[in-house]
């Protein structure tokens, strides 16, 4: 356990409006900040810092707690690392004895092996042995700057090469295994992960080396590229190459595309803000990365049909998150790297300029499909064009493409608009049905890609009591000293949803044992998203004092729905039991 004292000494020294400014732009009022979500992607400000209290709270995604759960949250960090880290942005010393289960540490040993791989990769390039990898790299028209500003090594061909350096370097093989720079053999022996390959190394966002990219040279046998997989400190869904120096980048917005060699040769180019997935198809976890960086992301895919995919993958998560999209099409070249080479960068800015956005992209992409010069090539087009235009949320953009597609398909534009409206109107019954039936299967699974959901429901399903918890809790903190008279007439089972069940069981016990319950200190005890309540409880409860009274009419809305009979017991009582019961519910209304 970490004492307690240190907690409060750490606490004291770890402001919470200092260390989130370090990550958002604060704007100060009365006695708020506030600023940009980043936990969420918005345009006006919803996210608030209190200084008073020591915690933040999003009015637009519910995220909250205080400075640990802020630092957990945005720096995707356990606990005792989030501690670790706050203690020596404050220059504090953490207590030897804190339980660690390593983790933290082996971390640590992993980005060293990263750092000296690729440092080993890139001097491979100018040794006898790795003259091969400088010479394709240049053949593929990138110039030394280009090679050593992206780090771009080779790995030699031996099957331990970097296996015998590393252990030279005084790293067990326990450490490059989780490191993912090598693999274990069937005889148990460990060999070079990446061996005769050009290698890309991923850097995040801090400066650290987190894995690998490696293509091969030639036509041998084995992957084109081969990647890292993912381990302690490399996730793919949530990485992007090269953002590192494209979040910096003066041009406009970011450009998104496939390769390495995509992005490596436009950064050569000039266009410092291209980025990619590393070899997987765009997740929302990147999509929410991208936008903390820009508001515009310009879709640069392959022309191929995996290409196309991509696109209309890349289109449908970013503009959930209400980003501005943009789509490249590339003609007479199958990528930006390739068309760069053969029409320079003039062309390639030109290309960025004119590129057409993503509704005027899915328009075509429809049209494509269909013979519009047969009357059921156009009825069967119009029919998916309608159901496309319907789909649109801005009403002003809707109409827009409207009139396009109207002109476009020679028919009437009333027609169309009244056709597109009937279809809104079945999309948004259905969308509602639906939404009700998702939040059933969440509250029967508990699903876990929807946490909220159920927690959601459950306050929904008994509203009153909820928010008599709420308030509880709220002075539970507030007022610790009401604290006996509470617990002696409500326990924590008693409570009825299960987030604030499970807040109150922390509290009380610490009560009991004497300890503080101020956020800092529950932060230790509780996940982010039981924080985040906490804090949207302590919002609703601040500058409003609680009276014993109070106090009491939130214990009585609980006792009195443990006592409220379930529709089928009431159906099974017997007449005596039935007045008595009714007489039970006038009385409680006094
Ligand atoms: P070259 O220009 O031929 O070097 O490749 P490219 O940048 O045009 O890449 P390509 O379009 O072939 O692939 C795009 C991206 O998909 C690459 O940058 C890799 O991240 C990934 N990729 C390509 N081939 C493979 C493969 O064989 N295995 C894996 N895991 N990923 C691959
Ligand atoms: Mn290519």
């Amino acid at each position: 356990m970490i004492p307690e004292e240190f907690i409060q000494e750490l606490k004291y020294h770890s402001d919470i409006v200092d260390v989130v400014s370090s990550y958002v732009a604060l704007r100060h009022r009365g006695k708020t900040h506030s600023g940009l979500c980043p936990f969420h992607s918005e345009k006006t400000p919803s996210f608030h810092v209190y200084p008073d209290t020591q915690s933040f709270y999003c009015f637009g995604c519910g995220a909250g707690g205080d400075v640990v759960t802020f630092i957990r949250r945005i720096e995707n960090l356990e606990y005792v690392e989030a501690l670790r880290f706050l203690a020596q942005r404050a220059g504090l010393a953490m207590p030897e004895d804190v339980r660690d289960d390593g983790s933290a540490r082996m971390k640590m040993r992993i980005l060293e092996i990263n750092r000296q791989t690729a440092r080993i990769f890139y001097e491979n390039l100018t040794s006898p042995g790795g003259r091969e990898g400088l010479r394709y790299l240049r053949q593929r028209g990138l110039s030394d700057k280009t090679i050593r500003r992206f780090g771009l090594g080779y790995s030699m061909p031996g099957w331990d090469t970097l296996a015998k350096q590393l252990r030279s370097q005084g790293f067990t093989d326990e450490e490059m295994l989780s490191a993912a720079v090598v693999s274990k053999g069937r005889n148990g022996s460990v060999f070079d992960m990446f061996r005769g390959r050009v290698m890309f190394p991923i850097i995040d966002l801090r400066g650290n080396v987190i894995g690998f990219g490696g293509r091969k040279l030639g036509e041998e046998s084995g992957p084109k590229y081969l990647n890292s997989p993912d381990t302690p400190v490399f996730k793919k869904s949530r990485n992007l190459f090269a953002l590192n120096f494209a979040k910096a980048s003066k041009e406009k917005g970011i450009i998104l595309c496939e390769g390495y060699m995509d992005v490596i040769a436009q950064h050569q180019a000039g266009f410092d803000n291209a980025v990619a997935t590393l070899g997987t198809a765009l997740t929302p976890e990147q999509c929410r990365l991208l936008s903390q960086y820009t508001d515009q992301v310009l879709l640069s895919y392959d022309a191929d049909e995996a290409g196309q995919k991509a696109t209309r993958r890349g289109i449908e998560l970013l503009s959930q998150i209400g980003m501005k999209i943009k789509v490249i099409h590339i003609p007479d070249a199958k990528d930006p790297d390739e068309f760069i080479k053969k029409f320079g960068a003039q062309r390639f800015r030109m290309l960025l300029e004119g590129s057409s956005n993503a509704t005027e992209f899915a328009i075509a992409r429809i049209r494509e499909k269909y013979d519009t010069d047969t009357d059921d090539g156009r009825m069967n087009c119009l029919k998916e064009l309608a159901a496309f235009l319907a789909e649109i949320p801005n009403p002003i953009e809707r109409d827009v493409y409207q009139s396009r597609v109207a002109l476009d398909l020679g028919i009437s534009k009333d027609i169309l608009g009244a056709q597109v409206a009937s279809l809104q109107k079945r999309m948004t019954r259905s969308r509602n049905r639906k939404e009700d039936a998702d939040l059933r299967i969440y509250a029967i699974k508990g699903n876990g890609t929807n946490p909220g959901g159920i927690n959601e429901l459950q306050r929904r399903n008994n509203m009153k009591c909820a928010v008599a918890e709420d308030k509880l809790l709220g002075v539970l903190i507030r007022n610790p000293d009401y604290f006996r008279h509470i617990a002696a007439r409500i326990q924590p089972e008693q409570f009825v949803t299960d987030l604030n069940r499970t807040i109150a069981q922390v509290i009380y016990r610490r009560l009991e044992q004497n300890l503080p319950v101020d956020m800092p200190s529950l932060s230790g005890e509780l996940e982010p998203e039981q924080m985040s309540q906490l804090s949207r409880i302590l919002l609703d409860a601040s500058g409003i004092k609680s009276t014993q009274q109070e106090t009491d009419d939130y214990i009585d809305v609980l006792l009195q729905n443990q006592n409220k009979p379930t529709p089928q017991q009431i159906g099974a009582m017997d007449d005596e039991q039935f007045r008595e019961y009714m007489a039970s519910l006038t009385a409680g209304k006094r």
